[in-house]
């Protein structure tokens, strides 16, 4: 067992007003922080007070990108527990981004109980108005104080955590979205797959051009071709074609999110078709023109399951389901929001009470 030393606050910050939240613009009373390096592997775990972090200038984060972090909510539940969604996928997901940055990875277990134990500490800072949460950043970086390009022998993780509301300002109201033709996020063999700081600040550019026109997110197309549907900003996408739910496939360049295999697993729970495979640009304006197209929509961890109203590609415009919320995306909102919520039976064993 890790062991977790704790530095409590003297001084406990108010909470904020509930309709205030939004996104990830308040931090709570304390934050994890352990240390890696080569001899004495992960230690000096602990729990301090919420702080800056002082870093060497020459550290490798700044320069060379080596950094990866998760992204998981813990709910309040209507008796007033706290429970978290799926824990153990974002410990999976992280030693699998650790792995391809060659960045210390951390055994399953210090990753739950890191988790529990900060979330325990910082409990009653869970919200409990309807829609709010409390969402875990934890990343992990490199840490060498030295310029030469070299494997990392030093790393920091870092656990912090925030009151939210809703991710987009649109709540569950449909989003409109941009495809992007010009600039691409991640080609196979790249990142793409892992959750490292550089993929978004390769998606940077495309996302400020796509908010100056009013669209809440970039749809990417993959880097080779420029034809096949990819992912948005921060949330995997899935279409409806009459019968069929399909999900770009996990070709290595996109990320393979938690919500993404909720969704498939609620879908095919409730006997619908759901495809992971290519799907093209033709195809998706070839589907929209034919009205194939009923339903789209994103999911994410931060955005829940977010309709798209409106898809936007190389000039032209197409409204999809009206410009309103679809039946199976509504459906799915509601049980995968019931169970992380949960007000529905966790069936399906995906919840960790704390
Ligand atoms: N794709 C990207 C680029 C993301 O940032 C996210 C958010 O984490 C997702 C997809 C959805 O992943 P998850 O459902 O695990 O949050
Ligand atoms: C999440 O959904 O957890 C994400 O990481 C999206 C984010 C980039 C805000």
């Amino acid at each position: 067992m890790l062991k977790i030393d704790f530095h409590p606050t003297t001084v406990k910050k108010e909470k904020p007003e509930p309709s205030t939240l939004g996104f990830g613009k308040y931090f709570t009373d304390h934050m994890f922080i352990m240390e890696y390096n080569d001899q004495d592997g992960w230690h000096n775990a602990r729990i301090e007070p919420f702080h800056y972090l002082t870093l060497h200038p020459a550290a490798t984060v700044f320069h060379y990108g080596a950094e990866i972090f998760e992204g998981l909510k813990a709910y309040r539940t209507p008796d007033g527990t706290v429970q978290m969604f799926r824990p153990i996928e974002n410990i999976r997901r992280m030693n699998n981004s650790a792995e391809r940055l060659r960045l210390p990875q951390f055994s399953e277990e210090d990753g739950l109980q890191i988790l529990d134990t900060f979330v325990r500490t910082e409990q009653d800072w869970v919200p409990s108005a309807p829609g709010t949460s409390l969402y875990l950043r934890p990343f992990l970086f490199g840490n060498d104080e030295t310029l030469g390009v070299h494997s990392i022998h030093h790393a920091m993780f870092v656990l912090i955590a925030s009151p939210v509301g809703s991710y987009y300002k649109e709540g569950i109201n449909p989003v409109r979205i941009m495809i992007e033709s010009e600039d691409v996020r991640a080609v196979r063999g790249g990142t793409g797959y892992t959750k490292c700081g550089g993929n978004y600040a390769a998606s940077n550019r495309a996302g400020e051009n796509a908010e100056k026109l009013g669209f809440s997110q970039v749809l990417w197309l993959d880097g080779v071709h420029r034809k096949y549907i990819e992912e948005v900003g921060a949330m995997n996408v899935m279409f409806r074609f009459g019968d069929e739910i399909a999900t770009p496939a996990l070709t290595g360049s996109i990320l393979p999110g938690i919500t993404r295999k909720s969704c498939i697993e609620l879908l095919r729970a409730d006997g619908w078709t759901v495809n992971e495979r290519l799907i093209s640009i033709d195809e998706l304006e070839d589907s929209m023109k034919t009205g194939a197209l009923t339903e789209a929509w994103g999911c994410g961890t931060a955005a829940v399951v977010s309709p798209i109203g409106e898809l936007y590609y190389n000039g032209h415009s197409c409204i999809v389901g009206g410009g309103k919320i679809g039946e199976v995306t509504q459906k799915l909102y509601d049980t995968l929001t019931g169970i992380q919520w949960g007000r529905l039976p966790d069936v399906h064993g995906w919840i960790r009470k704390i």
